[in-house]
């Protein structure tokens, strides 16, 4: 059923409404489709592995609401969960046992997790975790790599890749200098930049935070030794390493990249997966660090809708479903099947290209690589990935509208979902 002309009169209507009414028409820069070119389409509605647009048009979906829907869109048992949840009321602004439950599952699942503290989205999750990392060595410096995005607060604007990047801004007018001073950056995968930092920034940094598989240049992952050699540096010069799990978290191992690497960080931060699809962030890590914030200490931070009823009853149908058996061996399976496929294909039909997976993240780059860090994603070819996208698109599947996000699978995928993408990208890469 490919279709290569599809009608898209309502999507365009309605998003140039949109732009009049909210800036670049819509509420998160990427949504917009600028660095693929072409309007975005505008859904409807989303369930399993698919989305509908308001034309009727049906897309296999690879973005997941940018990775929380790892279990498949508006999965029966996380609707009826919710539809009980919603009986008895929205939001409560203090305490419920629907956090004890989804607190119990993130610290028995996530290695370096002894205390964990909810919040509503991945930025939350970042800017607290900063102030904890700088209230708790006291020192204000910290480490953070070119192309890692970890929201959009001032203090990592600052080579963060995917919309900044997407968008060639270098970062962000409006972010004071002040804001960023403290901000060391090196390249990802790169030890002996981060040794001179420390070098240079003697008992001032006070840590190192990463994604420590990177999704938001591309997919990115560790070479041999990076995350072990973070943890050595760090504990050598008292300062603390931190992964930011918001997009690696229970999607690729259940304990994150820090299970699958046997890495253990001091703090993490998660977001994503742990809401289901509902906002949801969380950070956590060691006991001692975790009981220095408010009341139990004195780092101040607080959230009117933190802990919401909905976003923790969403979360922990999803982690449930998740612990299932099986679950990510099919992950990993029908990945591997669809970023193989796809490297075979650009080789066979010319294109040199490079990518791969981990469990249900994947990317693929239109350069030969090897990429292990921003500066090799950019080689990338740009202006293919556009045709590409939109080749892509208008056959009924739906990739990540930037060549500097990493893709997303879920379980409702199917074997012949993988297969049908896969024969298109064949038939669009031999016409790019
Ligand atoms: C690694 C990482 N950290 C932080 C964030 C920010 O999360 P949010 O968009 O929920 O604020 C993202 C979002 O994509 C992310 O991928």
């Amino acid at each position: 059923m490919v279709n290569t002309t599809i009608k898209t009169t309502k999507s365009q209507e309605i998003f140039a409404a949109a732009q009049n009414l909210m800036p670049g028409g819509v509420s998160s820069p990427v949504r917009a489709f600028k660095s693929v070119g072409g309007q975005p389409i505008v859904f409807d509605r989303v369930k399993d592995a698919y989305i509908w647009d308001v034309d009727g048009n049906q897309y296999i979906d690879y973005v997941g609401t940018w990775g929380p829907a790892i279990c498949g869109h508006a999965h029966p048992e996380v609707i009826a969960a919710l539809h009980e949840a919603l009986e008895k009321g929205t939001s409560f602004g203090a305490p419920s046992v629907l956090e004890n439950v989804l607190a119990e599952m993130v610290i028995d699942a996530v290695p370096s997790i002894e205390m964990v503290r909810f919040v509503n989205s991945g930025t939350e999750a970042c800017m607290a975790v900063l102030r904890l990392m700088r209230a708790f060595t006291n020192r204000e410096k910290i480490i953070k790599f070119e192309g890692c995005y970890h929201g959009h607060a001032d203090m990592f604007l600052v080579k963060a890749g995917s919309g900044v990047a997407t968008l060639g801004l270098p970062d962000s007018p409006g972010v004071p200098k002040s804001a960023t001073m403290n901000t060391l950056t090196a390249p990802y995968n790169d030890l002996e930049a981060v040794k001179a930092l420390f070098a240079e920034n003697p008992n001032q940094i006070a840590g190192v935070i990463l994604e420590p598989v990177v999704g938001n240049a591309g997919f990115i992952t560790p070479d041999a030794g990076f995350l072990e050699g973070l943890r050595e540096i760090t504990r050598e010069h008292g300062a603390l390493l931190v992964f930011d799990e918001v997009m690696t978290g229970f999607r690729i191992a259940y304990g994150g990249a820090q299970e699958k690497f046997g890495v253990t960080p001091d703090l993490t931060t998660l977001g994503k997966v742990i809401g289901g699809g509902l906002p949801v962030g969380a950070y956590g890590g060691r006991r001692d660090i975790m009981s220095m914030i408010a009341p139990a200490g004195p780092v101040y931070q607080a959230g009117t809708l933190s802990g919401n009823p909905l976003a923790m009853t969403a979360g922990i149908k999803t982690l449930e479903l998740l612990q299932r058996p099986g679950t990510y061996d099919y992950l990993d399976q029908i990945t591997q099947k669809l970023a193989d496929g796809l490297l075979e294909i650009a080789q066979a039909t010319g294109h040199p290209a490079c990518g791969g997976h981990i469990s249900a993240m994947f990317g693929l780059f239109f350069t030969s690589g090897p990429v292990h860090n921003y500066e090799d994603a950019k080689k990338s070819d740009m202006a293919k990935f556009g045709r590409f996208h939109r080749g892509m698109l208008e056959r009924g599947v739906y990739l990540a509208p930037s060549q500097f996000e990493a893709g997303f699978t879920c379980l409702a995928h199917t074997q012949a979902d993988i297969d049908q993408t896969l024969a298109v990208a064949k038939e669009v890469m031999s016409s790019l």
